[in-house]
């Protein structure tokens, strides 16, 4: 196994390609961008288009200082543009119309393949732009996604952006629930879904679980107005062969198909010029205390960041064919499918099944297929297909590649080397990218090529970022080290607030240290100054890669009548990187029974989300709690794991509760 010193050099033929070539280009490039990071920042804009330009001299201004003031940032200040026309237009003007921007890989690989140019891209585009105006959408409005990996949910986007309406995009892997309250917070106006889409070999009615939702949402006092259905089932491979009879529910007075809504739509539609700070989108990531947040993006920043990390940290070449995994519906999928590839006039792959539908080699055999020569995925997909061992990759020639990409959660080692080896066939450089939904692209990243890599450090910052470490006095930690992760300056791309929440989003991020924002990680500095993202430091975990909040499933179980109180807690799982360990203590004279540990799950699964599914739920007779009523979760976390070195346990009301929840570990745990 390699040690925190091993070092993998990049590979110096790919290098001389490159970028940047070599890692002092990287750190004099990273120091002038602190030094200067208006004057950075405004050379990095003048590729963009500007409908009105910003003052050079006032890129930026900020207060991190939540002592001296509101928290605000903003980034070319007074300067107008739409990112819709910089994504499209532009590039069209600049000879890339008959380029693809994407291929289209279904669920399944006999389904019809489609790929899409740029010029049609905006045709589309300002179709569905049109649909929107037509239904009574306008500049600021919101519209919720909710729809599979498909054409539709790029043009959905880009209309939106066009126009100037801003996107709330839900995962269409949450629940109808999550949609609910989601919708319901932002009031959207508009639902964009499809009749439904196949996930490997099951089937998901979408429309069915946005009518539940729509009707939740009204009982919390939202109207959704329209709702527009792309038609998805009845051109995929799955339902030609074995139709599905299923009716898909319809409202006439509020749903309407896509394809019908676009018929007689003009394919042009000029762009709404917004501000430099208007809003471009909203995505909800879930928050410790339980209501998920609205983070908000905004214009200019967000273009500018989302396209620069592209093309440095996939090191993005005209005529590279680059794909990402991640769902549209996560902020990798806005930035890394989206905007950060459009914007560089890429081509990319969007796919819609699973890694291993039809088998375990889908994604190798995707790759060999559109020759793809960035591939950017998550360790917890890694790890999965580490399993079935090096054969079914060895069938596929993944000579193409170039770059390969690691998010969402740290990249253990042993998952580092594999697909450094095999997969990369230690030719290529492995970018470990560390960033969250808030911070809007990269943050923590080498840059391939030009960094020598550590298995499992994201290692330093990208442009414009500078990181510290903090201990819990708030005391900055010079070299070596480990603490809070902070960061104390903006960089274009980071969100402005959470929505019709400012105080929250101060309270969150920017009230525990002030002047620094709080990312909420943990992380450790090594000798040579890489970093190490050591992980959550609030009560949050992260389950193959999706985030989530104690508190949020806690909520779920203790619907449940028989529950009187839940502790959950994040165990440690080999595929998952974390998995969920469930505490419950029953209502007096009720039983915690196979059949109530089989009703919570589904709970959790139909509240939250599949992803969400409690690993192992467990009985407790009593929770360890302080005098002052707060659950010790450090102790509950060694319960889960089966270690009795508790430490000290003095400060419990109650110690005895410790030895009978050791007592009370189930069989399968
Ligand atoms: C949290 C953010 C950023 C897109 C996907 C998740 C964890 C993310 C890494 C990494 C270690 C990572 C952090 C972070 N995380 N990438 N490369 N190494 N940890 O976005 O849902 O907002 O989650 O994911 O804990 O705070 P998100």
């Amino acid at each position: 196994m390699p040690s925190e010193k091993s070092l993998y050099s990049p590979n110096p033929v790919l290098a001389e390609k490159a970028h940047i070539k070599s890692f002092e280009e990287y750190k004099s490039l990273y120091n002038e961008s602190l030094e200067n990071p208006g004057e950075f920042w405004s050379k990095i804009a003048k590729q963009f288009h500007w409908e009105t330009p910003a003052d050079p001299k006032n890129f930026v201004d900020y207060n991190f200082d939540i002592t001296k003031g509101p928290i605000s940032i903003k980034w070319m200040e007074g300067a107008s543009t739409n990112i819709c026309y910089n994504l499209l237009d532009r590039n069209i003007r600049n000879g890339l119309g008959d380029t693809i921007a994407y291929y289209w890989e279904g669920n399944h690989p006999s389904d019809y393949s489609r790929g899409i140019t740029y010029r049609k891209l905006l045709d589309e585009v300002c179709r569905f732009a049109n649909v929107l105006k037509d239904h009574g959408v306008e500049k600021g409005d919101r519209v919720s996604i909710y729809m599979p990996m498909i054409l539709e949910l790029p043009i959905a986007m880009l209309a939106c952006a066009r126009i100037g309406a801003v996107h709330s995009i839900v995962f269409a892997g949450f629940s109808p629930d999550s949609l609910a309250e989601r919708m319901t917070d932002c009031k959207a106006k508009v639902l964009l879904t499809a009749d439904g889409a196949w996930r490997g070999e099951k089937p998901l009615f979408l429309k069915a679980l946005c009518d539940t939702a729509m009707e939740k949402a009204e009982e919390m006092g939202h109207h959704v107005e329209k709702c527009i259905v792309v038609s998805h089932l009845k051109r995929v491979t799955e339902c030609k062969e074995n139709l599905i009879d299923q009716d898909i529910p319809w409202n006439s007075d509020r749903d309407f198909w896509w394809h019908e809504e676009m018929e007689d739509k003009e394919p042009a539609c000029y762009p709404e010029w917004m501000n430099a700070e208007d809003p471009l989108f909203m995505l909800y990531t879930s928050g410790s205390t339980g209501k998920p947040k609205g983070v908000l993006h905004t214009t200019a920043g967000y273009l500018l960041y989302a396209a620069t990390t592209f093309k440095y940290v996939f090191d993005y070449k005209p005529g590279d064919i680059y794909w990402c995994t991640a769902d549209i519906g996560w902020i990798t999928g806005h930035s890394y499918v989206v905007y950060g590839p459009l914007a560089n006039g890429a081509t990319s792959v969007i796919f819609e099944g699973t890694p291993f539908y039809p088998d375990n080699d889908r994604y190798w055999d995707v790759i060999e297929k559109y020759k793809v020569s960035q591939f950017y995925t998550a360790p917890t997909a890694i790890r999965a297909l580490m399993k079935f061992g090096e054969e079914p990759v060895l069938k596929h020639d993944l000579s193409t590649l170039k770059v390969l990409g690691s998010v969402g959660e740290p990249i253990n080692p042993e998952a580092w080397l594999w697909y450094y080896r095999y997969i990369g066939k230690e030719k290529c450089s492995i970018v470990d990218t560390f960033w969250q939904t808030e911070t809007g692209g990269h943050v923590i990243t080498p840059i391939p090529f030009a960094t020598p890599m550590k298995p499992g450090s994201a290692s330093f910052p990208f442009f414009g970022v500078k990181p510290t470490l903090l201990d819990e006095s708030g005391a900055e930690i010079k070299g070596e080290g480990e603490g809070y992760l902070v960061f104390t300056q903006p960089w274009p791309g980071m969100m402005r607030t959470l929505y019709n929440n400012h105080p929250r989003y101060e309270e969150t991020y920017f009230s525990k240290f002030p002047g620094y924002y709080c990312t909420g990680d943990g992380a450790r500095r090594d000798a040579d100054g890489y970093l190490w993202i050591t992980g959550r430091v609030d009560d949050m975990l992260n389950v193959s890669g999706h985030l989530m909040s104690t508190a949020e499933v806690e909520s779920v179980l203790t619907e449940h009548t028989k529950v009187a109180e839940a502790a959950v807690v994040s165990r440690p799982h080999a595929i998952k990187g974390e998995c969920l360990y469930c505490f419950i203590t029953p209502n007096s004279n009720q039983v915690l029974d196979p059949k109530t540990i089989k009703e919570l799950k589904t709970l959790v699964r139909e509240r939250i989300g599949p992803f969400a599914q409690p690993d192992i739920i467990q009985y407790a007779p009593g929770l360890p709690k302080t005098r002052s009523g707060k659950i010790m979760r450090r102790v509950l976390r060694k319960v889960a794991v089966n270690d009795r070195n508790v430490g000290d346990i003095s400060t419990l009301a109650e110690e005895k509760v410790v030895e009978e929840l050791f007592a009370n570990r189930p069989k399968e745990a």
